[in-house]
């Protein structure tokens, strides 16, 4: 059974003459345990895509069912705890006058879980981060330290899904392959599903197992991980991005090799 079933999703922003259709015709399948990437030019939808699966954009027709179940517009607590969202500035998603322990408390709070302490301890040591870290304050850590709470954040509520846009796109190259390799580790152990927004097609390429390539709010490829690394895609705009990413994404690049990179 699929983890997410989608079938002609549309999405629009704003209402009746002023209304603008940005995802028009949008189906896809993710397996549990899969990642599905969505690569495509700033603004042809993909945030919208991801906004829509997580119940954050309310204004979509189609159909998608979450882990067997019909998804509607308002989600049930149940069905917003099974997946959560990681986003690219991680100053931007985290309270900067909360501490880190605070921040990982809400969403206990409000599901109402127990062993607080102990399940914010535990997500602390699952991301890397020492247990300590629970009385900093986000201005007191590094980029990746950040997304790294953001991560902890998203998975304290122990969601099946993770829909992650342009996760490391906002750190520094360095920083970036150590959050790909956490977020692979997570996955692998808790069977987690991704849904990987990114522009970079070494980060589709190192995490991904098929990606859909986006223009203007439809897919006009969906391809795989394989096709990506040995350059055999169908579309010339998949061709284009790949282009683009020349020294990053080669055939000679092993599957599972990190990322990289050039210099
Ligand atoms: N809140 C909004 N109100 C109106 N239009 C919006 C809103 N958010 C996004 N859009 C428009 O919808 C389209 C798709 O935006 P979206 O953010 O999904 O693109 P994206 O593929 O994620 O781009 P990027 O790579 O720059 O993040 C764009 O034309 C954008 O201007
Ligand atoms: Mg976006």
């Amino acid at each position: 059974m699929a983890m997410i079933k989608v079938d002609n999703l549309a999405v629009s922003y704003g209402h009746g003459h002023d209304a603008l259709r940005v995802v028009k015709d949008v189906s896809f399948e993710v397996a549990k345990g899969e990642t599905f990437g969505l690569v495509g030019e700033s603004g042809c939808g993909k945030s919208t895509v991801l906004g829509a699966l997580a119940g954050r954009n309310k204004n979509w027709g189609g159909s998608v069912v979450i882990n067997g179940e019909a998804a509607l517009p308002k989600r049930t607590k149940a069905q917003l705890a099974l997946q959560q969202m990681v986003f690219q500035d991680p100053f931007g998603s985290i309270h900067p006058r909360h501490t880190i322990g605070r921040t990982l408390l809400e969403p206990l709070e409000i599901h109402g879980l127990d062993q607080r302490p102990e399940r914010i301890a535990q997500m602390l040591q699952d991301v890397g981060l020492p247990h300590n870290f629970r009385y900093r304050f986000p201005h007191q850590l590094s980029g990746g330290q950040r997304q790294r709470v953001a991560i902890a954040r998203a998975l304290i509520l122990k969601p099946q899904i993770l829909l992650l846009d342009e996760p490391t796109s906002a750190l520094d190259v360095s920083v970036q392959a150590e959050i790909l390799n956490l977020l692979k580790d997570l996955r692998d152990r808790e069977d987690l599903t991704f849904v990987l927004v990114s522009h970079d097609m070494a980060v589709i390429a190192h995490l991904c197992d098929r990606v859909a390539v986006m223009q203007d709010g439809v897919f006009v490829e969906v391809t795989t991980k394989q096709n990506l690394l040995q350059g055999t895609v169908a579309h010339p705009y998949t061709k284009t991005l790949l282009d683009g990413s020349k020294g990053y994404v080669s055939p000679r690049q092993r599957p599972d090799s990190a990322v990289q990179r050039p210099g």
